[in-house]
């Protein structure tokens, strides 16, 4: 039998801070961060920018067996947690732009997205020492994870960081329209049909909403370094 390589899933609503601490959990420890949300983005993306009809279910699931994403650790500085290329094109603050946050919860429900997109997971999985964010690592995609940790917060508190995130890179932010935003995606990923967002039996639970970032990160190392023989 193969060992199970260590893997922390970070699984969680929208905007509840899985990318932000998961990066520094990462960092702390030195594993990868691999934020899994952006493989869905730059499917959305290439998809609006080729003019696919986001409900053409059928062409857009051949489209994430076909483009090529890499996450790559950041040359840039600016701010950027890691870069996204796309068949080779840095899409990465693209793939964060209203467009995408309007769709890509439609098309992550489609199953031949999902199953196109798993196998990549899978495989970055079993190379170790990273940290997967997502909304289903520790449900569908990498249940053998030896730690996994739901992030929570509620519909405000994530709408208010999301405002705060845009404002912060000089965008403009309505915090109604956000929290509307929110609300709807929300909906969308915990009542699709397939993985679902939802709680993992043997995950932790974190409710983020009255601690700081530095807080949740020191949880998750703290219960990394209890798990894992030589997290760093
Ligand atoms: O974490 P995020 O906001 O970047 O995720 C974007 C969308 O991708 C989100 O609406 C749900 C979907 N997603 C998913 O279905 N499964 C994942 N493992 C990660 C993201």
């Amino acid at each position: 039998m193969s060992t199970i390589p260590p893997v922390i899933a970070i699984d969680g609503p929208a905007a509840s801070g899985k990318s932000t601490v998961g990066k520094l959990v990462a960092e702390t420890l030195g594993f990868l961060l691999f934020d899994t949300g952006a493989l869905y983005r730059a499917v959305t993306l290439t998809a609006l920018r080729r003019g696919i009809p986001i409900e053409d279910e059928a062409c857009i699931s051949d489209l994430a067996r076909t483009i090529h994403i890499d996450l790559i650790p950041s040359q840039e500085k600016d701010g950027r947690p890691y870069t996204v290329l796309v068949d080779g094109e840095d899409l990465t603050w693209a793939i964060r732009s209203e467009p995408v946050d309007a769709h890509v919860s439609a098309v992550s429900a489609y199953p031949g997205v999902r199953e196109a997109l798993k196998h990549q997971q899978r495989r970055i999985a079993w190379q170790g020492k990273v940290v997967m964010a997502g909304r289903d690592i520790g449900t569908v995609v990498f249940p053998e994870a030896p730690l996994k940790v739901y992030l929570d917060a509620t519909p405000e508190v994530r709408a208010r960081r999301r405002c705060e995130e845009l404002r912060a890179r000089g965008e403009e932010a309505d915090f109604d329209e956000i929290l509307a935003g929110v609300r709807r995606r929300d909906a969308i990923d915990s009542t699709r049909a397939m993985a679902p967002l939802r709680i993992a039996d043997d995950a932790v639970v974190i409710n983020t909403d009255d601690m700081t970032v530095d807080e949740v990160v020191d949880a998750i190392v703290q219960l990394a370094r209890e798990r894992f023989d030589d997290p760093a």
